[in-house]
Order: C-alpha cells, then structure tokens, then sequence
C-alpha cells in the first residue's frame, strides 16, 4: 500500500511496510513521511525507546526510510490515523546540513534553481499530480468521443505557422559547412537531404490524417525560438491539437469549450486534495494584498468556468470595446489601440476578459494580416476565420480557425506570406482531392495546467523548462 491507499482505506490494525521521504521530523517522535502519491503526509511514531541513536539522528528532512509499523487511530489531532513503528531503516544518505529544502517557505525562484529537487515539495507533487490527470483527461475526452490519435513528426521540413521561429535540426559541421557554388550553404548534404527543424505544430499532418479519419487530434512537444521571456511562454511545450472534417469556425468554438470545460470537470471530481492544497497556498500567498488585487479563489473560478457559457465576440466587436475602455482613452495600455487591424497585446485581451466581460471570452473573425496563412478568409477579403480563446489570468489559451480548403486561394496565400510552396506541395494537394471544410485549434498545455493550479508562472507547470539562455535540468 502506498500514503493514498492508507489514508484512504485506514486499515486500522494492520501490519505495513511503507517507503518514503521524511518531510519533517518533531521531538525526536513524529515524522510526516510523503511517498508522492498524495499532497497528504502519514504521521509516523517513532517507538524512540527501540531505535539507535544513529538512527534517530539520520532521520532528518529529505531522508528516504523504511518503516515497519502498525496503523492505530490517531491520538493527535489533524489526522485520523498514524503508523506506530516497529522497524525504521534509512535507505540512503542524506545531509541535513546541505539539503536545499528545509520545512520552511521557499520562493518559486528558488524552487526553479533546484529543479532536480522541486518534486520533492508539496507544491510541485499537487502540480505534477494536476498535469498527470489533466493529460489523462485530455486524452479521455477525445477518446470518448470518437477522435483517433495521431503522432504527428516532431522532425519537419515546413513551418507551420510561417513565423520562422523554428530551431535547426542539423549533423552538418557547424565550423565547416559544405558549400553551394554561390557560398550558401548546402543542405543537400545534411542528414535528410534538406532543411529541418523542430515543429512549432502538429496542425499540417493533423489536417491531413483529419482528411482520411475524419475526428484526429495530436498532443505532442512543440518548439518555438521566440526569444519571448516572459511567464506564457516556454521555448519547448505540449500542445493539443484537434482537427475535424466538416466542422466549421462554429463547430470548433463548440468543440473547444465542451474540451476545456470538461477536463476542468474531471479534475475538480478526481484531484479534490491537490487543488484543496493549491486552492488554500493561494488564499495564504494573496492574504496581505487588498481585496481588489486578490484572484478569484481558485476552486471558485474552476466552477466559475466550467459552469458558464464563455463570451463570443468578434474581433470588430472587440476592437470598439477596446477603443472605448478606459485605460485606451487615458493611455493606460502600453499599446493604445487606434485602428482596426491592430494585432491584440496580452494587456488588450486581458482588459477583455477580466474587466468587460468577467468571463473565458471566444474572439473571431481576426483580420487576415495578423494571422496564419491557412486560415479560410471571410467574404469580405479581409478576415480570415480565426478564433482564439482567453482566459482569465492567462491570456490566450486556444488559437484556432476554419481552415482555407479552397485550393486557388491557398495557393496565393502561401505565395502571398513568402513561404516556399515546394515545402507545402503535400499540404496544398490535399485542396486538389476531395477537399471539403475543417476546422482545428491548439490548446496549450501547460497554459491549461496554469490555470487550473492558479500557478503564476508557465516555468513552474512543466517538469523541466526550456526558455532563452536556460536549459540546465
Ligand atoms: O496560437 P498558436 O500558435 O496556434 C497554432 O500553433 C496552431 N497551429 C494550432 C492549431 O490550430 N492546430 O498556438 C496554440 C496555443 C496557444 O493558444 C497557446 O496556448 C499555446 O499554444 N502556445 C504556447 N504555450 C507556451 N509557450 C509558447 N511559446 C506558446 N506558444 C503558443
Ligand atoms: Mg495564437
């Protein structure tokens, strides 16, 4: 049995065995021992008067033990049971002096420093418990509903989204390249015979599996070389990307938010002591700020989202709200909105969100200059069908749209954004076979585990980040 199983099942009477991490040990007598598969310690008391001094002085915070015991109804208070022991063996040394993870308050920052360790501490098992079953939920609602996964390359010779962010896949020797006649570098000679990169997206292949099965989805690593240093973005991350025959933009918006609201609900029935835990570390973390500045608590907002319709608005929509908000006509944003067309700052969707709607709001129908070259432009020629879903305290979660399926269109599209159409050829001859309407979003993961901890920063939800200038664990 493991803490969960004893706590949960309470096998009073019962002889055990339990391996773990001492969290804390007081007057030489209790130990909080974790093993990780629950937020919640097992209280162990020690039988002092059986153990060797050595013993009780290498049970320090972070020690790995061994305990024989007996589980009794708790004498003390703040549990209902504890484990007598009988037999207490130290598995591995461990350095009380050196150990970075004292029981005390440590900052996230530092937490991050010692990334190798963070696992160890209450926060990060809630966390990576939430990720865990957030990804099963994923998985769970796809499956359930008749989509087929499909492991899209990670490996590619296209760029998805045309925004030339991508990372180099490359054995050519950087200090001595082969050379083309005209100097440039030659390619030909590389590994796969061409230029590659890591995805940014698994969208493409996704569109064209979506074309053959119907209902796929992808949920993969993605890479992005954006030297973006900010707490939404990493430079490695997960991403979830359906992709359906058929569906239209409002088809999609449909699919996006029963997705979201549905893995909200199953955390909430299936991880109530984890997000009990993160729900009361964030009341603790907010208590000194004024009302105003406090969030929602956590396991309110949860509720808050999966219970209600979120807002639908189009871009046009957007755009007078935006002109006409306070912090526009005193020059509060960093970035005043004047015309339409204006690409939207996290400070824009925000505003939106959280001040004018109070709501996850569903904005649509972007104009086309702003956004990727697959998406299906609208009659009037300068939208395309573009949706993106905000959240509160997050920003864009979703980016999604009905995809150009007109052959003649794409093709200038393709032309017009500067890519090369002979690394699309595949995906523009999909529009020349049966091509009909489909439609697709990315949900990015660990901006949905952000949300759902009420974690501030995207660096603290993933088990190792990769950001610029940092790729250390
Ligand atoms: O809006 P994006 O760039 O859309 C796409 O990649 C499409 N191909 C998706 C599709 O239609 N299949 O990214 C989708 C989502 C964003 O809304 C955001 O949640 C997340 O991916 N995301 C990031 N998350 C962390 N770090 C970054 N650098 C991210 N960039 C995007
Ligand atoms: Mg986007």
């Amino acid at each position: 049995m493991n803490i969960k199983e004893i706590i949960d099942k309470e096998p009073i009477g019962q002889e055990i065995e339990i391996k773990g991490w001492v969290r804390t040990f007081r007057s030489n007598r209790f130990i909080a021992l974790n093993d990780g598969s629950t937020v919640k310690n097992l209280q162990v008391v020690v039988d002092f008067e059986n153990e060797s001094e050595d013993t009780l002085k290498r049970i320090t915070t972070g020690a790995c033990l061994k305990i024989e015991g007996v589980v009794v109804e708790s004498q003390g208070n703040g549990q209902t049971i504890e484990l007598n022991s009988k037999m207490i063996e130290i598995l591995g040394d461990s350095d009380p002096e050196e150990y970075p993870l004292q029981p005390k308050k440590h900052s996230m920052e530092f937490l991050r420093e010692i990334a190798h360790l963070r696992p160890r501490t209450q926060t990060f098992g809630a966390i990576f418990r939430l990720r865990h079953a957030l990804q099963f939920a994923v998985h769970k609602y796809f499956n359930d509903n008749g989509f087929f996964m499909v492991h899209t390359p990670i490996v590619t010779g296209s760029d998805a989204e045309g925004a030339g962010e991508m990372f180099r896949v490359s054995m050519l020797d950087p200090a001595n390249p082969p050379k083309n006649e005209d100097g440039s570098i030659n390619w030909k000679e590389d590994f796969f015979g061409k230029e590659t990169n890591l995805t940014v997206s698994g969208q493409l292949e996704a569109e064209l599996f979506a074309l053959g099965l119907g209902k796929v989805y992808t949920f993969g690593p993605t890479f992005r070389a954006e030297n973006s240093n900010t707490t939404r973005h990493l430079a490695e991350f997960w991403m979830i990307e359906p992709e359906v025959a058929f569906n239209d933009l409002f088809d999609n918006m449909d699919l996006a938010e029963d997705c979201l609201k549905y893995v909200i609900r199953y955390v909430i029935e299936q991880c109530g002591d984890d997000l009990n835990f993160l729900h009361e570390r964030q009341l603790q973390e907010e208590k000194g700020l004024p009302e105003d500045k406090r969030s929602m608590p956590l396991l309110e907002k949860l509720k808050f989202v999966s219970e209600n319709e979120f807002v639908r608005c189009s871009y046009t929509e957007a755009i007078d709200i935006l002109r006409n908000s306070k912090p526009n006509k005193k020059k509060k944003f960093q970035y005043i909105i004047e015309e339409w067309g204006a690409d939207l700052q996290s400070e824009h969707e925000r505003y939106l969100v959280e001040k004018h709607f109070g709501k996850p709001v569903i904005l649509y129908d972007y104009p086309a200059s702003i956004k990727a070259f697959y998406m299906r432009l609208n009659e009037d020629g300068k939208t395309v069908r573009a949706m993106d879903i905000l959240f509160p305290g997050i920003g864009e979660i979703v980016g999604g749209s009905q995809r150009e399926e007109r052959y003649d269109i794409l093709k200038q599209k393709v032309a017009d954004f500067g890519i090369e159409e002979e690394s699309l050829w595949w995906y523009l001859e999909t529009r020349k076979f049966g091509t009909c309407v489909h439609s697709g979003f990315g949900l990015g993961f660990e901006r949905l585990i952000n949300f759902v901890t009420g974690m501030t920063n995207i660096r603290d939800v993933i088990p190792f980040p990769r950001t610029p200038k940092n790729a250390e664990f």
